[in-house]
């Protein structure tokens, strides 16, 4: 009877360290922003245009503005590297020097139809800086989640196609490579301008 009540106290406690280490945890991402910070981004390697390894190591010293897509998106891709290439070119105008340190990026997330060729001829609509980056399935599927984010195949009716369900947030991380922000559909370009003078080290 005694043992069978240090068993159930016992219980009790173990129940009692989960909740509180659960509740540490939530508290923790909630109190420290840092902790929120480095839950979003990390180590990738990909590939540029030209064939060349580029990692996450290779934007250290400089802002990277990061948005994931793909070629074939039919909408919502072109806006908002629009919106990214006309937000840099405003501040290039404003204060070149910090637009200077930012780059923009483009990594997609159907590398099986977004070849270099197919990525080169894309990103020429775009920021002259912008810097595409691709990468097997396996490694981009890797980078998206890394940034808490998510890609959904969706085949067409016609079987011939297929549409990309992605993430559509502009990721901006500084130069010691931690998350600082991001924009969402509701920032546009004018609001990114603004938000992107504020940046310092
Ligand atoms: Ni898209």
């Amino acid at each position: 009877m005694i043992r069978h009540r240090i068993r159930n106290l016992a219980l009790v406690l173990v129940s009692l360290l989960c909740l509180a280490f659960t509740g540490g945890v939530v508290a923790t991402l909630i109190v420290k922003p840092e902790a929120f910070r480095s839950a979003i981004g990390g180590p990738f390697a990909l590939e540029d245009i030209e064939g060349r390894r580029i990692t996450e190591a290779d934007y250290r010293g400089r802002f990277m503005m990061l948005y994931f897509g793909y070629t074939y998106c039919p909408d919502v891709c072109p806006t908002r590297l629009q919106e990214m290439t006309l937000a840099l070119e405003a501040l290039e105008a404003e204060a070149p020097e910090l637009a200077a340190r930012i780059t923009p990026v483009f990594v997609t997330v159907d590398p099986r139809r977004d070849t270099r060729e197919a990525l080169r001829a894309y990103a020429a609509h775009f920021h002259p800086r912008l810097e595409a980056l691709r990468g097997s399935e396996a490694e981009v599927a890797e980078v998206v989640r890394s940034f808490q984010g998510y890609v959904n195949y969706v085949p067409q009716a016609d079987g011939a196609d297929y549409l990309v369900d992605h993430t559509a947030y502009v990721y901006l991380m500084g130069p010691d490579g931690a998350y600082l922000t991001h924009f969402t559909a509701f920032d546009d370009e004018t609001e990114m301008t603004a938000r992107l003078a504020r940046l310092t080290d």
